[in-house]
């Protein structure tokens, strides 16, 4: 089927029904698969499970798990709403098509998951405070401002996939940073098993994403290659200079800045792995606070991400992705081999 004159609107041809028994790319299949096993809902969790480690914390730490979620609500809104939508636009295959659709719907169940965290722990007023300050908090409105203006720019289909990339391995993790100290202090840990359903369900989005846009990429000629590349540390440099001034605005108050600081370094360099790019930072995994990793690590285990290419999917078989799971060369030598 000609994409473009589906995605235009402007038919020529016949209209062609979706075959999964002929798949022009095996990643659309298998990251479909991967997406369909690891299906959740934030009303299944049971958070009120945590309520007892909530009303232990202080002041200070309340206001930062309230409003690191509602940083969040804001990003995952921005994904759900303009995303994937942008990203539709510039699709290659109907099983893209597809794929975006699973995301997308995920992006909504994201977003309204932290509104299941704040029905249970904070009061009606809290709650209302939070939503006013994500909806004018300067620091997170000038991140998804940036990224919501290059998903509205047509011309430029690889800016708004490495937008998408920054937005779902880096930017998000200032916030996710909070509930992974909890959990691993063995605190809010249904709080926490929402975030990491939710961390799954990146971590497969920024790698598939990155690996559409390495398709694109590699088709470019030398010099749009270096244009582009020059433009992506850029930018995601001036999106860190932002996350430096938001972090000191969240975590000042519980003197956690810094750690938060190396822990997003490390994801930046994780998103420029996903785009097929050499890491901006020093920082690696030894680094980040041993805490954070553990509560990363939790339930965590060792997992080959396209393993089940061909074998069908098995429901509830689902594990949480580790930094093996990022090499996409090695995943497209796998399946020249097949
Ligand atoms: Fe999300
Ligand atoms: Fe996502």
């Amino acid at each position: 089927m000609n994409m473009n004159e589906v995605l235009t609107g402007k038919l020529k041809g016949n209209y062609k029904a979706i075959n999964w028994n002929q798949v022009d790319d095996e990643i659309d299949k298998a990251t479909w698969h991967k997406l369909t096993e690891q299906f959740w809902l934030d009303t299944r969790v049971p958070v009120s499970n945590d309520l007892k480690d909530w009303r232990e914390l202080d002041d200070d730490h309340q206001w930062l798990v309230g409003h690191v979620f509602g940083g969040l609500t804001l990003l995952d809104t921005l994904q759900s709403q303009d995303g994937m939508a942008a990203l539709r636009n510039d699709t290659t295959t109907q099983h893209e098509i597809a794929v975006l659709n699973n995301i997308q719907f995920m992006e909504s169940v994201h977003a309204k998951s932290y509104s299941t965290i704040f029905s249970t722990l904070n009061t009606p007023t809290e709650i209302n405070e939070i939503f006013d300050w994500s909806d004018t908090e300067e620091y997170l409105q000038n991140k998804t401002k940036k990224i919501y203006t290059l998903y509205h720019d047509d011309g430029n289909p690889l800016k708004k996939k490495i937008s998408s990339v920054f937005l779902e391995t880096f930017l998000f993790y200032s916030g996710f940073f909070t509930p992974l100290w909890y959990l691993g202090h063995n605190k809010l840990t249904n709080v926490a098993e929402i975030i990491k359903l939710i961390i799954r369900d990146e971590s497969v989005h920024g790698t598939y994403i990155g690996y559409k846009f390495q398709v694109a990429f590699n088709q470019l000629g030398e010099n749009e290659q270096k244009e582009l590349k020059d433009w992506m540390y850029n930018f995601l440099y001036d999106l860190y200079e932002n996350e430096e001034k938001y972090t000191h605005l969240l975590y000042d108050g519980v003197g956690w800045t810094d750690k938060v600081l190396t822990f997003i370094r490390y994801n930046a360099n994780k998103a420029l792995m996903n785009l097929g790019q050499e890491p901006m930072f020093p920082d690696t995994a030894e680094d980040v606070n041993p805490v954070v990793m553990n509560g990363i690590s939790t339930s965590t285990v060792n997992h080959d991400f396209f393993s089940e290419v061909g074998n069908g999917y098995r429901l509830g078989n689902v594990e949480t992705m580790n930094d093996d799971d990022y090499k996409i060369g090695s995943w497209e030598d796998k399946h020249k081999n097949k």
